[in-house]
């Protein structure tokens, strides 16, 4: 597969994989995830380093697509994502993600399907969907509950709260904050190249949360939530750069 939104490279046992859409903040769409899903599924077995170009590690799902699906087709997309997530999350060697700027949406939900993530110190993070007037589509509800709790995961994103990296970390969503957060996952990938691969896939099995019923029903939620009208007015008014008035 020829690659138009990522760049790859491998050193060693590790392959490094870098979102690198034109637009600077690496909002995803579905080629992009395609070819993520591509990289490493060809990878030849490596550990995977997912990072971002420009300024961010991704500011989320491609909102300029959203006004194009309708209630069946969103249901369709959400399918595809958490396939490509699914992927991720059952790759038998470990993928870190090396997250910089911002880590929102679709994003943070391809940073949650990653086995660890390591982010510099002035990261933002969030689940802002509802704010558009939808809601995580990409096994995001459910990820961020297993990792945070539902309390926490329901006020972050009913909320759609916005919060810098010391706050996931003090949640429990990051495993590392670095200045040089690429070399610390780089070394850190290195290092996990080195130990024994069966060990770390047993592990990583018994450790990491499978995709139960709950997740299956984000998908028919995120295709529900498209047959409303104020998705229009949401996805609308991000798209004309104003504030969003919802219905009462
Ligand atoms: N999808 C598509 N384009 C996006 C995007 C997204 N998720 N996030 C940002 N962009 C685009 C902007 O539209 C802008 O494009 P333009 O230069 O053609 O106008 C460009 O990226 C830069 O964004 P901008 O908003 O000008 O940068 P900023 O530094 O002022 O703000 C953010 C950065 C992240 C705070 C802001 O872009 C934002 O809130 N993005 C949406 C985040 C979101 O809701 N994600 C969830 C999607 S489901």
């Amino acid at each position: 597969m020829e690659y138009e939104n990522i760049l790859v490279k491998d050193n060693g046992k590790v392959r490094t994989v870098t979102l690198n859409r034109k637009s600077p903040l690496n909002p995803l769409d579905m080629d992009t995830l395609r070819e993520i899903k591509d990289a490493i599924l060809n990878s030849g077995n490596r550990v995977i380093l997912l990072h971002g170009a420009n300024r961010a590690f991704s500011a989320g799902a491609d909102i300029n697509n959203f006004m194009k699906l309708s209630n069946d087709t969103a249901g369709v997309f959400a399918k595809e994502g958490h396939d490509i997530m699914n992927t991720i999350a059952n790759y038998p060697r470990p993928v870190i993600a090396a997250i910089h700027g911002y880590c929102l949406g679709g994003g943070f939900e391809l940073a949650l399907a990653c086995d660890l993530r390591i982010a510099h110190p002035d990261t933002t993070f969030g689940l802002p969907e509802v704010t558009l007037g939808i809601l995580p589509g990409f096994g995001g509800t459910q990820r961020l509950r297993h990792i945070v709790g539902e309390t926490v995961a329901f006020g972050l994103i009913a909320t759609g709260k916005r919060y810098k990296a010391d706050e996931a970390y003090r949640l429990g969503l990051l495993n590392e904050l670095s200045e040089n957060y690429l070399e610390t996952a780089e070394k850190l990938a290195q290092d996990l190249a080195k130990l024994p691969k069966e060990s770390l896939r047993l592990v990583k099995h018994l450790v990491r949360n499978s995709p139960d019923e709950k997740f299956e029903e984000e998908i028919d939620a995120f295709g529900e939530v498209f047959a409303y009208p104020d998705r229009e007015e949401g996805v609308k008014a991000f798209l004309e750069k104003r504030e969003a008035k919802f219905q009462e």
